[in-house]
């Protein structure tokens, strides 16, 4: 590199860094708040935070070890085993205003809880301008939330906490716990959401819980579940992309590998697919609940699942969530065709470009579709 390109390149860095530490942090978090929150702000709640902050450190488990066949496991399924007993960590960033206190929560008709890496920024910004903007939408709020734990090592994690940190300065919208963000603990990290929920927004009419690569058409799925009838959210809703008549994967190179070790049967019980699904807030209470007494299984959306049938209740399928991915009928037609994509509920997967053209492109109220998919 150029000797004068590194020096504009220091010079600009520096001055980034100037303003970001010099900017009151007030004044942009404030401007991008909704009337209801700027009230809120006049009167500070306040906050006891010595129950997030109080978790001891949990141990590992060295016992698990002595299960048949531990040294043959790879290390991410030894992790799972040596941990898979903690349940609570350390809340590194809260939103405990995010539903307007525990009382007021009901006046969320939709939550928004999207999964989210630390290193995923880029998703994250994508979101927050398209399907998971907050929003008053047909008469109802819709609200955000990305869950996160914590990525990297030395350096590197101290980065994406601060990135994250610097996030939740400006959008108010990030949940993270001091545990670390991998595949195998995105059931730990749902249990996590849904015990704060209880705390914090117990009276949520609805959730949709999902991953930050999805298109998800929350405009269309308020509509669904306002024309559920007399559910307000009081009653079971799960539904989603169903699986059934499915079991473990044995396979040890798999993603989703589970060994006998973790799980002995051969079954799992339906569930919906978890690039997205759509569930009450009744459901969400009953699965904490339920969560309590069942052991940790890796595979989160699986784990929703086995805490239904523990209730005795069904998830049921939607045909607009293809957590699959789309079946485009030719490949002449354009897969990207706004027409596939303005009556779906949610597609799997999609990337950050993808998403914001397609967000807006379905807006648009002139948008005409013929029979064959395609846009006119
Ligand atoms: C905060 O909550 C804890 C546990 O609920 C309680 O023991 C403590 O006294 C509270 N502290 C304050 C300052 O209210
Ligand atoms: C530790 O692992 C052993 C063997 O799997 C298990 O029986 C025991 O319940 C575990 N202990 C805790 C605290 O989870
Ligand atoms: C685990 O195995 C070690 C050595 O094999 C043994 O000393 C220990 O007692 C075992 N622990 C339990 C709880 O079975
Ligand atoms: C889950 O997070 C805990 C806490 O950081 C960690 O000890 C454990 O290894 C993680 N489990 C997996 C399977 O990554
Ligand atoms: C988190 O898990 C990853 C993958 O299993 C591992 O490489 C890393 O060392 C773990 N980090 C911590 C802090 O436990």
């Amino acid at each position: 590199m150029k000797i004068k390109t590194r020096i504009v390149i220091v010079v600009g860095a520096l001055c980034l860094l100037v303003f970001v530490f010099y900017k009151e942090p007030q004044t942009t978090v404030s401007s991008r708040k909704t009337s209801r929150e700027k009230s809120e702000q006049t009167e500070p709640p306040i906050k006891n935070n010595s129950y997030t902050y109080s978790w001891q450190k949990c141990q590992i488990n060295v016992t698990a070890s002595n299960v048949t066949g531990f040294s043959d496991l790879p290390q991410t399924i030894k992790d799972f085993l040596y941990y898979r007993h903690c349940r609570h960590f350390p809340l590194l960033l809260d939103l405990p205003d995010k539903c307007g206190g525990a009382e007021k929560s009901g006046d969320v008709f939709l939550l928004l809880v999207i999964k989210s890496s630390p290193a995923n920024y880029e998703r994250r910004e994508v979101l927050r301008k398209t399907w998971a903007a907050e929003r008053l939408h047909r008469g109802v709020w819709i609200r955000r939330i990305f869950i996160s734990g914590v990525s990297g090592d030395g350096y590197d994690e101290e980065r994406l906490n601060n990135l994250l940190k610097l996030e939740q300065q400006e959008y108010r919208d990030i949940l993270q716990w001091d545990f670390n963000d991998t595949f195998y603990n995105l059931t730990l990290k749902q249990i996590l959401f849904l015990e704060w929920m209880e705390r914090n927004c117990p009276n949520a009419r609805f959730l949709f819980n999902g991953d930050d690569d999805v298109f998800a058409h929350t405009s269309n799925m308020v509509v669904y579940l306002q024309s559920l009838e007399q559910n307000e959210g009081g009653r079971h809703l799960f539904t989603g992309h169903l699986i059934m008549n499915v079991g473990p994967i044995r396979a040890p190179g798999s993603k989703y590998f589970i060994p006998v070790q973790v799980q002995e049967s051969n079954s799992y019980p339906p569930y919906c697919g978890g690039g997205g699904f759509l569930l009450s807030g009744y459901t969400a209470g009953i699965i904490y609940r339920m969560s309590k007494s069942i052991p940790i299984l890796p595979i989160d959306d699986v784990y929703m699942g086995m805490c239904l049938a523990k209730a005795g209740l069904d998830p049921t399928s939607h045909m607009g969530v293809k957590t699959a991915g789309l079946h485009i009928p030719s490949r002449k037609v354009d897969g990207y065709s706004p027409c596939f994509y303005k009556e779906m509920l949610l597609v799997h997967r999609f990337l950050p470009g993808s998403i914001f053209l397609m967000w807006n492109r379905i807006q648009n109220p002139n948008l005409i579709c013929g029979s064959s998919g395609k846009a006119q």
